[in-house]
């Protein structure tokens, strides 16, 4: 949520920054901004309601000189997305601008008490209160800015990640952390430095990068030196690591949209997640998070699962699996939920918490909570040093490259896959499954990606039958079994990019309410895969009918019944029924897709929607 990109070197800023809000406005697109000294130390800040288009349509032909600069991508928290709140921010000289992602929860008390002091205040946002407080703190100090910044931020409660120029000193640039992650470039001309809130507007420019770590200060010189110290002054060593990651996997290729390219990327993304974990010789998993940690696993007495949005529904299947294969009960919980009630965590539970971004504050402030109380923490991220990965106690990375779209697709069938493998891995050290099992599952599981492929070949079908469904207000999803969290995420999906009212219910459920719904009008898109609990299935399917539903199956290759039953049928390959959502859930992410492009929605960047919600 809201990116954020500086730049300090010998080359023009303005075109690496505009380039870096592109490559970051999945991350937020409320509003943009830029702030640039030139050569005669003047500071120049632009900013603008709306897309980076939008800005670099406000700026053109004015001056963008510069070789320092800083430039926001806004998603709103504090105050309406308009010009005035979008950011950089000034101090009340105009000497001092700043960009921000994350809360500053005081801000109301610092605001006025600045107040009082003659401060005058142009925005809404907690944003301006902390450049504010950091040039009062300046002159009440008489002190340099680094030093101010750190006053500041001792002042301020909330999380920050941020970044400061100065008119009157353009060869440095200052950016600090807590709570939400920051990245440093060090540039491959040495004397260059760029800054992101991720590593995708760097990628272009160096792969040699620093996390910056919780309440650590950096100040970056023209000269290529820098100096890392932490709140309390204490001076840091800035460890440089090398970016896995490539510019490609940045880029759109031939598909219109990161959504459609991402579920295209399933079959290999999936292949490269399980690289080197399944074993085809032994017909074994093997995860190093897992083996590592084997008495952890043997003695756990719970599971509990942490995550939000899709990630929880991964996390709903991995509940299925793990429970099915090692029989350790597993809780899975929403992590703004978790962390905010009083939960029972034991020394011996295990939390897994999911997460694609590995940013989101509320699971990561869930793990912290179980880490408190003695529990152990695996992580299943796929952003690579991130922070909930690294306040992990061990993980598993996903390894999908990087998900660009706002609605998350190859992250959801991987995080998936992981917990498949974790509930195999487990299943094999507790003996809770025979060699003769383990090694169908493996094998299978091995078959998926091909038949992830068989399943994407049935997109111009599902292009053809979304135009149709462009008139519905409301769409109901079913499924039962390990296809019940299948339908969750189908109706987030499509509630996330075309903006109709969708429900996911388990199918037994919907005759206690969501029956009432059902009229020739409403779509009801049921998943009866052969496996499972087919026979109730088909009954619920005779209840929409009978009230006149249009029926949407997700059926198994070759099945008729429930075809004669359906308005329109879609057909996935035969799996393992364990293995049924990471196939059913692909035909439901092109119906979002499709029925949202035929509505004319925006699907790489929905309304009011952020890629990662850094923010409580
Ligand atoms: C946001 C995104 C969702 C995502 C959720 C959890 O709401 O828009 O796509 O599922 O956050 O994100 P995480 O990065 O923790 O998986």
């Amino acid at each position: 949520m809201c990116g954020i990109v500086g730049y300090l070197g010998s080359r023009e800023a303005y075109p690496i920054l505009i380039k870096g809000l592109h490559r970051l406005e999945y991350r937020g697109y409320d509003s943009a901004g830029i702030a640039l000294i030139n050569k005669s130390l003047e500071l120049s800040v632009y900013k603008t309601k709306g897309k980076v288009e939008d800005l670099e349509n406000y700026v053109s032909g004015k001056d963008v000189g510069g070789t320092i600069g800083i430039a926001h991508t806004r998603w709103a928290t504090h105050g309406e997305p308009n010009s005035q709140n979008a950011h950089p921010h000034y101090s009340q000289s105009g000497r001092l601008a700043l960009i921000h992602n994350g809360i500053i929860e005081n801000y109301k008390v610092i605001k006025e008490e600045l107040i009082s002091k003659g401060y005058t205040f142009s925005s809404d946002t907690d944003t301006e209160v902390l450049i504010q407080l950091i040039e009062y703190m300046q002159i009440s100090h008489n002190t340099n800015l680094f030093d101010a910044v750190q006053l500041a931020l001792k002042n301020v409660i909330g999380a920050y990640a941020i970044a400061i120029i100065d008119k009157s000193n353009p060869n440095q640039l200052i950016a600090a952390r807590k709570g939400s992650p920051l990245i440093i470039g060090v540039g491959d001309k040495e004397t260059e430095f760029l800054i992101g809130s991720d590593a995708t507007p760097i990628v272009e420019y160096t792969n040699k990068v620093i996390y910056l770590e919780e309440e650590e200060i950096a100040i970056m010189h023209r000269d290529g030196s820098i100096t890392v110290k932490n709140l309390s002054n204490v001076e840091q060593t800035p460890i440089i690591k090398t970016l896995e990651m490539n510019l490609s996997q940045l880029e759109k290729a031939n598909f219109p949209h990161f959504m459609l390219k991402e579920i295209f990327e399933q079959p290999e993304a999936l292949r490269t997640s399980m690289l080197g974990r399944l074993n085809m010789e032994s017909k074994t998993v093997r995860l190093s998070g897992i083996i590592d940690h084997r008495d952890k696993f043997l003695k756990a007495n719970r599971i509990i699962i942490c995550a939000c949005g899709t990630s929880w529904h991964a996390g709903l299947i991995g509940k299925y699996i793990i429970e099915e294969l090692t029989r350790i009960p597993v809780e899975v919980e929403y992590s703004s939920e978790f962390r905010y009630r009083n939960p029972v965590i034991k020394s011996n539970d295990i939390v897994i918490a999911i997460s694609q971004s590995g940013e989101t504050a509320d699971t990561l402030a869930a793990i912290k909570l179980a880490k408190e109380n003695g529990a152990f923490i695996y992580g299943i991220c796929n952003v690579v040093g991130s922070s909930i990965a690294r306040a992990a106690d061990t993980g598993s990375y996903l390894h999908v490259g990087p998900e660009i779209g706002v609605a998350s697709t190859k992250a959801f069938t991987a995080q998936v896959t992981t917990l498949t493998l974790i509930a195999l891995n487990i299943a094999e050290e507790k003996k809770t499954l025979s060699k003769e099992r383990t090694a169908e599952l493996v094998e299978e599981l091995q078959r998926i990606p091909e038949k992830i492929n068989e399943t994407l070949q049935m997109n111009t079908r599902i292009k053809l039958y979304s135009q149709i469904f462009t008139y519905a207000k409301n769409f109901i999803y079913l499924g039962r079994g390990y296809n019940y969290p299948v339908a969750l995420e189908g109706a987030l999906k499509l509630k996330e990019i075309s903006y109709i009212h969708a429900e996911g219910y388990p199918a037994a459920e919907m005759k206690h309410g969501p029956i009432a719904l059902i009229d020739e009008e409403m779509p009801v898109v049921v998943i009866a895969p052969k496996r499972g609990m087919y026979e109730k299935v088909l009954s619920n399917i005779q209840e929409v009918k009978a009230r006149k539903g249009k029926i949407i199956s997700i059926v198994t290759k070759g099945d008729t019944t429930v075809k004669e039953l359906s308005d329109f049928c879609l057909e996935i390959p035969d799996t393992e029924e364990c293995f049924v959502p990471i196939l059913s859930v692909v035909p439901l992410q092109l119906l979002s897709y499709h029925i949202a492009i035929a509505k004319g929605r925006n699907v790489d960047q929905p309304r009011n929607l952020a890629k990662s919600v850094t923010v409580e």
